[in-house]
């Protein structure tokens, strides 16, 4: 039995220590909000945060987050400036990457709200948008950071 906390929940669950992270929380937790896309770790359709720090749930085992706490798309409150900027610029088009998207951005602002241009362009690359909404995604994040009332 493995003990872990997803959105501040605790859940026992009884599953090889080697499950990926990405299935517990989808096909036995039946958070689906967090999506599989390569399952290699390459394209960030599938992460949550660690503690604080955005991970990969596709590749990383039940047993490296026992007792952990996780944060998945679920766990972050609608009223977010992140989640309301991504709303007021319509920054999904199918939308599949959008809760890695929005979960790393999340990540970001809370370690650096005042995190440069570069410094945004920089980390959101690491995730894939075969619909390329980049451009949307980096206007949602200054605008979080706006509403957040920092100064860019
Ligand atoms: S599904 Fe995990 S990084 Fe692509
Ligand atoms: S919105 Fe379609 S893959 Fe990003």
């Amino acid at each position: 039995m493995t003990e872990i906390y997803i959105n501040g929940n605790l859940y026992k669950v009884s599953l090889p220590e080697d499950t990926p992270l990405l299935w517990v929380i989808r096909e036995h937790i039946g958070l689906t909000g967090t999506k599989f896309g390569c399952g290699k770790g390459i394209c960030g359709a599938c992460t949550v945060l660690l503690e604080e720090e955005p991970i990969r749930s596709c590749i990383t085992p039940l047993k490296a987050v026992k007792g952990k706490r996780i944060t998945t798309i679920e766990g972050i409150p609608a009223n977010h400036p992140v989640k309301r900027a991504w709303v007021e610029l319509n920054v999904p088009q199918c939308g599949y990457c959008q809760p890695g998207q929005i979960v790393e951005a999340y990540a970001l602002l809370k370690k650096n709200p005042r995190a440069s241009r570069e410094e945004i362009v920089r980390t959101m690359s690491s995730h894939l948008c075969r619909c390329g909404t980049y451009p949307r995604i980096l206007r949602a994040i200054l605008r979080a950071q706006s509403m957040m009332g920092v100064k860019t």
